[in-house]
């Protein structure tokens, strides 16, 4: 009997430590903490295609909904909404979905601020919200994303300096700053491809800034992002029915190898009691 029990225990210890990382994601309150930050990010865009349809407040978890890929233990991965005719402002509650590694928001009519939040998101490796309508300056919290590798705010209305903090970022491999209205002197960053063009403030006569220099383009872009986002809702499905048959599997393997040892333990009772007998 001691065996049994010890064996239960043990399955039970693996079920807790495989429901841990979605205990992780919930509120006080029992909700889902990225379900709430996604909810504001929505409620904050106009969407006039409605793709952003099945963001709905009442999911488990964000990771069946459009646009959207989850790691494996169910945090968001990835926001990939580029080309989707969104306009409004972006919500600083980007800054709760503290897994995200990338954000493509590209193309879109996005006005306002860069929320300073995105600093945040310390596993942050690729940020693009080009070709938008972005204004105000670019904060200076984003020197604090240690991962970042592409950085593109090309193509928005943004002003004043850029900020000195961006030279801390090791490792970027693309910043893309061209068309917007910068001023002021250039901090030295450090990217294997920097572009500035089209600042009329920074690139004008009088400057002895040389915009026109810019460094050959990375082969592949993005490196690990999702290309097209209308792709991505049935790519974390995927990962979701992947993962939901491997936790199939090894439960039907637990319950195997437990009824056979189980069964072991009956037989070779049986045995003594038939020696015995
Ligand atoms: C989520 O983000 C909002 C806006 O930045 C902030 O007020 C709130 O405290 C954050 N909540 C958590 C749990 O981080
Ligand atoms: C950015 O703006 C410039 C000037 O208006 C334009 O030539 C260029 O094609 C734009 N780039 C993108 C990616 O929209
Ligand atoms: C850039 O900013 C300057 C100074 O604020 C302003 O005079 C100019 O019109 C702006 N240029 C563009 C293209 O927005
Ligand atoms: C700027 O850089 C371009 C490309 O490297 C070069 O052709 C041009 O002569 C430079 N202009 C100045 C003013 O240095």
């Amino acid at each position: 009997m001691e065996r049994r029990g010890f064996l239960l225990w043990r399955l039970g210890l693996l079920v807790l430590t495989l429901m841990d990382g979605s205990f992780a994601t919930l509120s006080p309150s029992g909700i889902n903490y990225e379900v709430v930050a996604l909810m504001a990010i929505k409620n904050g865009l106009n969407d006039p295609y409605t793709v952003l349809e099945n963001w709905d407040i009442n999911s488990v978890d964000p990771c069946s909904w459009r646009m959207i890929t989850c790691t494996l233990d169910g945090y968001v991965s990835a926001l990939g909404l580029p080309s989707q005719s969104l306009s409004g402002t972006l919500s600083p509650w980007i800054g709760n979905l503290s897994n995200l590694q990338s954000v493509l928001l590209q193309n879109n009519a996005i006005s306002g601020p860069i929320p300073a939040a995105i600093g945040k998101l310390e596993k942050l490796q690729t940020l693009d919200l080009s070709s938008n309508k972005f204004n105000g300056e670019i904060p200076s919290s984003l020197g604090d994303l240690k991962n970042l590798n592409y950085l593109k705010l090309n193509n928005n209305s943004l002003t004043g300096s850029i900020p000195d903090t961006l030279s801390k970022v090791e490792g970027l491999t693309l910043v893309d700053l061209s068309f917007n209205n910068f001023s002021s002197s250039v901090p030295k960053i450090a990217a294997r491809t920097f572009k500035i063009i089209g600042n009329p403030l920074i690139c004008g006569p009088n400057s002895d800034n040389n915009c026109s220099v810019v460094y050959p383009e990375p082969v592949s872009f993005p490196p690990d992002g999702v290309k097209d986002g209308s792709e991505s809702g049935t790519k974390s499905h995927r990962v979701a029915v992947t993962f939901g048959v491997s936790f199939g599997a090894a439960f039907l393997i637990i319950v195997i190898i437990g009824s056979f040892v189980w069964w072991r333990y009956r037989h070779n009772q049986q045995i003594f009691f038939d020696v015995n007998g």
